[in-house]
């Protein structure tokens, strides 16, 4: 009897390390994975990921799009990477960002305006930060259907208009509102772009 409260408390932490390993890993995935020939295995759970904003028609050119409907992206983070950006404002190796591109639409149910999204999803884009993979330290990645996809050639525009404009390692943190404030104030933030 003289030992059942430092039994029970042992037994206690034993329980909460268990319940700590488990959280950790049913975590989502944390690192990009590939197959043996090098294609990007599509994180089927980033729909659990964390959400860092959506973007209606935006454009990037001062030519109208020529789009008769209205797109939105949804972009997510792996959480494990945010967990680390969010203390560093840096992306650390292994970062997975998806850009999810859906059909909008005006009408539907009460809805008489504005826009919502539909369950039309486009090719999925991944980024990825990998600098002992991609000499660049970055590569993008489409998925269209769930399977996994082969890198983009690294002279596609997608590398030179990110490397170029995008404020925080080619990601464009200057469009998320959670990120940003955190990139500013690490110092990681390129405000000229
Ligand atoms: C002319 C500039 C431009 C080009 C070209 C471009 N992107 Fe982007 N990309 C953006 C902008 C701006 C955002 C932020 C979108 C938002 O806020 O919704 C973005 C966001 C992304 C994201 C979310 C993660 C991040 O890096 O910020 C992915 C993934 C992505 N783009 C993939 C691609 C792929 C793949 C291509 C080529 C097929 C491409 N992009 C071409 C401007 C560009």
């Amino acid at each position: 009897m003289k030992y059942g409260p430092i039994l029970i408390g042992a037994a206690t932490l034993i329980v909460a390390g268990f319940g700590a390993a488990a959280y950790t890993n049913s975590l989502p995935e944390a690192a990009a994975r590939y197959t043996a020939s090098g294609d990007l295995i599509f994180p089927k759970d980033y729909r659990e990921w964390v959400f860092l904003t959506s973007g209606v028609n935006m454009t990037y050119s001062e030519q109208a799009s020529g789009m008769n409907h209205d797109m939105v992206d949804n972009v997510f983070v792996d959480p494990v990477s945010w967990q680390a950006f969010k203390k560093t404002g840096k992306w650390p190796e292994g970062t997975m960002l998806i850009k999810e591109p859906r059909m909008g639409a005006h009408e539907g149910s009460i809805s008489k305006g504005g826009t919502f999204q539909t369950e039309e999803v486009f090719g999925l884009e991944v980024h990825v930060k990998d600098s002992k993979r991609f000499k660049d330290g970055w590569a993008f990645f489409v998925h269209s259907d769930g399977q996994p996809a082969q890198m983009i050639p690294g002279d596609a525009e997608c590398y030179s208009c990110h490397k170029a404009s995008g404020a925080v390692d080619t990601t464009f943190v200057q469009f998320y509102p959670t990120a940003k404030p955190v990139a500013v104030k690490a110092g990681t933030f390129d405000a000229a772009k």
